[in-house]
């Protein structure tokens, strides 16, 4: 029992060590994983249950699990090509039920199952090619794939098909089979899944080989409307082309030869079998034309063949090869004729004189000159009088050469990109149903009004241009992208504009106003300039644009800022301005406000707090510090008077009197008498008080509520404090509650605390004394008396 919990605990163990070491693939956008080329040996875990794309070709996979495909619930296509597959467990894609896209090419897979299939009843697109199964297992293979509608099998080592292989596919539409080493085909096997548009076959070995099984091959495969493509084949003589006889009889329309090898001769019996038949289409693609002992016979008229396709021709010597000419057939019925890539130089003015029917001719992609050019339109004397489109795109023309095809009325468009013309004539000639120019990649560095107004759509990316201001009043799609531009177009030469591309160029910014001058612009496309990324652009950007008209037709993203600098590489999106930077002049007054706001706070407070008398007193504090003291018979008053204008009855009528009147006479220093006219009240006190050899407070109710009163006794306490003398004299005119006194009066408190002072007395007889009293504490020099309270006490 015990040993058997051990057991589990270290399987379970094994298991989380399992799950941890197992690869990782981080290479995930959105709902797609693309794996591929990561040196995977196992199917990496799910980075969540919704991936539906899971790319994991040219790993190092040998074997899949029943339990690598669990967590991928969601997948509809699964590749896994170019890996060392051998092995498939039974039950590894039943979880994939919503499967469409299985890629198992280039494995090997030496037999396959049906039990892999069996729930993939969603899938349409199959690929087994090139691994190493001889058949397609025991039976029944595709039986559960009902949706099955590309179907891709075969290899190298694929020996036979047999008759139940096929059972159950019914909506085939493309099926590629690889069986160039096929040995036994049961007859019937392809005709029995039904009529297929597209079949495309590998039979090389065979035609070499067994070419009766090459022929029950097509005629099994071919119906009226499949479209025949024969690949990776080396046809050398004329009778292994005849074969195809069988495919053009059952009535094939569309007949391809794709990385084909075929000699002169193979390719006359190809015209000769093509044209009495139906065949209206022929392609020859990636073809090499060996060349052989040349018959020449004599080819009628093609019937119906009028679209050929040639690309990536090659003839390796062509000097000693036919040339066109055995063509000509061909060429007389053509209406739409391609031959791309194939080092063309020259198409003689003899052989486009026969192409009448000609409508739609792309030469694109080979060498020719200007003068081969003239030639084929024989100097724009007239020929191909059907042409209605034009594709020179990447030859080796130098001018713009458009009295060739001014005579041309049905043509509508020339495709003349990537030449190399530096520049345009000043005026042209083009037929008037012109209505396609592609100009683009032709070092083009200015425009003129050689471009005609009949234009609907005009191609100039990728030129140097750096302005664009030619009037096409009908132009509908305008391609300026990858110039050097630096303005916006305007659009009232542009009344039809639908859709504008100008990315890569070097515009600044724009604005709603530029767009709003197209009256039709539906699309813009304008990433990838060098935008000054201002408060209005990225405004608009980021808000106004999306409710604009003009749709932004690329990505948002790649519209990046290149200045200013902070913000250069950054996407409009992601740029954040402050309201600093957006709002300069409302963010400068808001600043400013706020200075003022702070010193007028300051001033406030500096009166409410009288800051300045104090700094005036410390002042003079300094002043009288570092002034020769006044000697104290010089002073000017005997006594500086602090009283209350609500106490100045008393004042005159009693103290005045007595005071000055006396022998010998006091002398008062009062505001009302003695302060100097227009002097500020603050020095004014501060020099009575320093001019008087006593300070006289007159307490009452209506002192603690004097300011003033306070500023003097502030300043006499500074001095008391500092000189350490006995200036004051308290006179206490009614009872004050200390209690009171209000907190600023804290200085009159404390002295009232530490002082004795003397009292008016209610008392009329106890008047003289305290006259007597108040004297003796005035004069000079002191002389003190019992009575008198005096100032004694030492702070
Ligand atoms: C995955 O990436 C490779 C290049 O690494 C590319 O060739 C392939 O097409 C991508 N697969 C898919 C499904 O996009
Ligand atoms: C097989 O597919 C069916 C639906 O077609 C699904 O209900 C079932 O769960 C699948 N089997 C497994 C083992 O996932
Ligand atoms: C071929 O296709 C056309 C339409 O694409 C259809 O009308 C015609 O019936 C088809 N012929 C055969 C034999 O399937
Ligand atoms: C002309 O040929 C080029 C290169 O093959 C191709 O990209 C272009 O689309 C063609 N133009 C037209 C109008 O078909
Ligand atoms: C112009 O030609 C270029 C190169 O052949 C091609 O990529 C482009 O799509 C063409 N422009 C238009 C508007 O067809």
């Amino acid at each position: 029992m015990r040993i058997q919990t051990y057991l589990t605990f270290i399987l379970l163990l094994m298991h989380q060590n399992f799950k941890m070491s197992r690869p990782q693939c981080y290479s995930c956008i959105k709902t797609s994983c693309n794996c591929s080329r990561q040196n995977l040996k196992e199917v990496p875990p799910a980075p969540s249950k919704l991936v539906t794309e899971l790319d994991l070709s040219f790993n190092r996979l040998e074997m899949i699990m029943d339990a690598d495909f669990i967590t991928y619930g969601s997948l509809k296509s699964l590749i896994m090509s170019n890996n060392k597959i051998k092995t498939i467990e039974e039950q590894a894609f039943v979880p994939l039920t919503p499967l469409e896209k299985l890629d198992l090419s280039s494995n090997e897979l030496e037999t396959l199952s049906a039990g892999w299939f069996k729930n993939l009843s969603s899938l349409q697109s199959l690929n087994l090619l090139g691994n190493k199964y001889e058949t397609l297992g025991p039976s029944h293979l595709f039986h559960p794939l009902k949706k099955l509608r590309a179907l891709y099998f075969g290899g190298s080592y694929f020996q036979s098909v047999r008759k139940t292989d096929f059972s159950g596919l019914s909506c085939l539409e493309q099926l590629f089979f690889d069986g160039t080493n096929l040995h036994d085909y049961a007859e019937g096997c392809f005709r029995q899944i039904g009529p297929i548009s597209h079949v495309t076959l590998g039979l090389n070995g065979l035609f070499g080989r067994n070419q009766a099984l090459v022929k029950v091959i097509l005629s099994d495969v071919v119906h009226p409307n499949t479209t025949l493509t024969l690949t990776d084949t080396q046809f050398t003589t004329a009778h292994q082309m005849f074969l195809l006889n069988v495919a053009v009889k059952a009535g094939t329309t569309s007949v391809i030869l794709k990385n084909v090898i075929m000699t002169a001769e193979a390719c006359f019996a190809l015209l000769l079998l093509l044209s009495p038949s139906g065949v209206t289409m022929l392609a020859l693609e990636d073809v090499k034309f060996i060349h052989s002992v040349t018959v020449f016979w004599y080819i009628p008229d093609m019937k119906h063949v009028n679209v050929v396709f040639l690309k990536n021709i090659e003839v390796p010597q062509f000097y000693s090869f036919p040339a066109l000419l055995f063509l000509l057939p061909l060429l007389r019925v053509m209406k739409k004729m391609s031959l791309i890539n194939s080092m063309l130089f020259a198409i003689p003015c003899k052989s486009s004189s026969s192409m009448s029917k000609l409508e739609y001719m792309d030469i694109s992609d080979n060498i020719f000159s200007d003068i081969a050019l003239s030639e084929m339109m024989c100097d724009g004397k007239g020929v191909l009088w059907n042409l209605q489109t034009i594709n020179v795109s990447r030859n080796h023309l130098l001018s713009i050469n458009s009295q060739l095809f001014t005579k041309l009325a049905k043509l509508r468009n020339i495709d003349m990109s990537g030449n190399v013309f530096q520049s345009m004539p000043e005026t042209c000639h083009w037929p008037p149903s012109l209505r396609y120019l592609n100009l683009s990649s032709t070092h083009l560095t200015k425009v003129t009004s050689c471009l005609p107004e009949s234009l609907h759509i005009l191609d100039l990316s990728n030129n140097f241009l750096t302005v664009f201001t030619i009037k096409l009043p009908f132009l509908t799609e305008l391609y300026i992208s990858g110039n050097k531009i630096s303005s916006f177009p305007h659009g009232g030469l542009y009344p039809s504009l639908t859709s504008l591309s100008i990315q890569d160029n070097n515009l600044h910014t724009f604005s709603s106003n530029n767009l709003n001058d197209f009256n039709n612009l539906m699309s813009l496309k304008a990433a990838s300039n060098t935008y000054v990324c201002s408060c209005d652009f990225v405004a608009f950007m980021t808000s106004d644009v999306r409710k604009h008209r003009v749709k932004i037709g690329d990505e948002f993203r790649m519209y990046i800022c290149d200045s200013p600098f902070a913000m250069r590489g950054t996407s409009v999106v992601d740029v954040r301005l402050s309201v600093f930077e957006c709002h300069t002049a409302l963010a400068f007054s808001l600043l400013c406000s706020a200075i003022l706001a702070v010193f007028l706070l300051f001033v406030i407070l500096c009166h409410k707090f009288s800051v300045l008398w104090y700094l005036k007193m410390t002042w003079a504090w300094v002043r009288a510090k570092r002034k020769p003291k006044l000697v104290k018979a010089e002073l000017a008053y005997d006594a500086f008077v602090s009283y209350s204008e609500m106490d100045s009855g008393w004042v005159e009528a009693h103290l005045v009197p007595e005071l000055e009147q006396s022998e010998p006479p006091l002398r008062l220093c009062l505001h009302k008498r003695d302060f100097v006219p227009g002097g500020w009240i603050l020095d004014n006190i501060m020099d009575g008080i320093e001019k008087s050899y006593k300070t006289l407070f007159i307490l009452s109710q209506h002192f603690v509520r004097s300011e003033w009163c306070k500023y003097e006794l502030d300043y006499t306490h500074f001095r008391l404090f500092d000189q350490n003398d006995d200036t004051v004299v308290l006179i206490l005119l009614e009872p004050i509650d200390k209690k009171t006194i209000p907190k600023k009066f804290c200085q009159l408190r404390r002295v009232m605390n530490s002082r004795t002072y003397l009292e008016w007395p209610d008392d009329d007889n106890e008047i003289p004394r305290f006259w007597h009293s108040l004297k003796t504490a005035i004069n000079r020099p002191v002389t003190i008396n019992d009575g008198v309270n005096v100032f004694n006490t030492v702070w």
